[in-house]
């Protein structure tokens, strides 16, 4: 069976994708500073499937060596948001962009067969048009979307032998060993279960998400599609619902709580079309968004989530800016 390494695959889609990847019986290695939880494998502490390393992507020594024997990889780990990357452009460039071109280049001189990249919808900034496909031009609006545009160009560029493709995730929702409620549904529905509040700006704009387990199904889909997912680039989300559905979604799935308009001024819609992954792949989610908010209300009663406001590992900014100093110094 093949030998995957998963860059960030101790995060939130990682700690979902891995254990997808080991039921369907890959050889799995983890690598990954696991900034935010360090325990979100236990329960696979004896499964001689998963190697686990902690390291940093921008130490190339100690990749090359995990690289013999490689034939997969994908490519999660990132400062993942537009806030924790603003808390220092400087790191959050080291890590997103200039690592990727030396990783390219130790991936080729191990012949690794396949490079999947975890780039980000936002890639396109706001656009007009109804139907966001990947052939629009992108036009990122903040650094940390640039940076993924401009490592999407370089592996597309790239004249290594491996067969690479792009991944363009929407928002993703629902539970996981390393949670995060930094992110649209999964804040919505953390406030109206402890908070008995929702509260909206705004609220007819359009938010792209996707089900965990869909997410990670997808990048599943582009290994067993791998020769005719080279060099393509694919949007992956569910519906584009609107702010005002996501809220009422929740609000069905936690009746208790009030649901509050505010105004807002800024009323953009973000929106993609994950037509291009159906057409090509065959790709389609199973799973839906009430879905995800249903597993994290499950995540919740059974307490397998507690102190969600207090507890700093579920928001990726609180934990940068605490580790802000021991990064820069890495
Ligand atoms: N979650 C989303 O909604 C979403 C949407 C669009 C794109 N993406 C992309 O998908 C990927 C995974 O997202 P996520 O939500 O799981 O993010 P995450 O922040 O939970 O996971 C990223 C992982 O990378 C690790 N990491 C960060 N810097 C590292 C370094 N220098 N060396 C080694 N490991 C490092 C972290 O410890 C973390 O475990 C990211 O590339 C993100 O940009 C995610």
């Amino acid at each position: 069976m093949k030998n995957i390494l998963v860059l960030g695959g101790g995060g939130y889609v990682g700690c979902n994708l891995v254990r997808k990847l080991i039921d369907q019986g890959y050889n799995v290695i983890v690598y990954d500073l696991f900034l935010y939880k360090n325990d979100v494998f236990s329960d696979l502490k004896n499964n001689n499937k998963l190697k686990i390393i902690k390291g940093d992507i921008r130490d190339l020594n100690k990749l090359e060596s995990i690289l013999e024997n490689i034939n997969i990889l994908i490519h999660l780990a990132c400062i993942s948001n537009d806030p924790s990357y603003e808390l220092n452009p400087k790191l959050g460039e080291d890590i997103n962009f200039k690592s990727f071109p030396k990783l390219i280049n130790i991936s080729k001189r191990h012949n690794i067969d396949q490079f999947i990249y975890a780039s980000s919808s936002s890639v396109y900034g706001i656009k007009e048009e109804a139907s966001v496909t990947e052939d629009l031009k992108a036009e990122p609006i903040t650094d940390y979307s640039k940076f993924k545009l401009e490592c999407e160009n370089i592996l597309l560029n790239h004249e290594g032998k491996f067969l690479k493709t792009i991944i363009r995730p929407a928002t993703v929702c629902g539970y996981s060993e390393r949670q995060r409620l930094d992110v649209i549904v999964n804040i919505l529905t953390n406030h109206a279960f402890f908070n008995k509040k929702i509260i909206i700006h705004g609220g007819e704009q359009l938010r792209p998400n996707i089900h965990i387990d869909d997410m990670s199904d997808s990048y599943i889909h582009v290994i067993n599609n791998s020769k005719i997912s080279d060099k393509e680039i694919f949007n992956v989300g569910d519906e584009n619902h609107s702010v005002n559905k996501l809220a009422n979604m929740v609000n069905e799935a936690c009746p208790d709580a009030i649901l509050k308009k505010e105004e807002v001024l800024d009323q953009r819609s973000y929106k993609i079309s994950s037509e291009k992954i159906y057409n090509k792949l065959g790709f389609k989610t199973k799973k839906t968004i009430k879905n995800a908010i249903d597993d994290l209300v499950e995540a919740f009663t059974k307490k397998k989530l507690v102190n969600t406001f207090g507890n700093d590992e579920f928001y990726n900014i609180k934990i940068i800016k605490k580790r802000l100093n021991s990064l820069l110094n890495d």
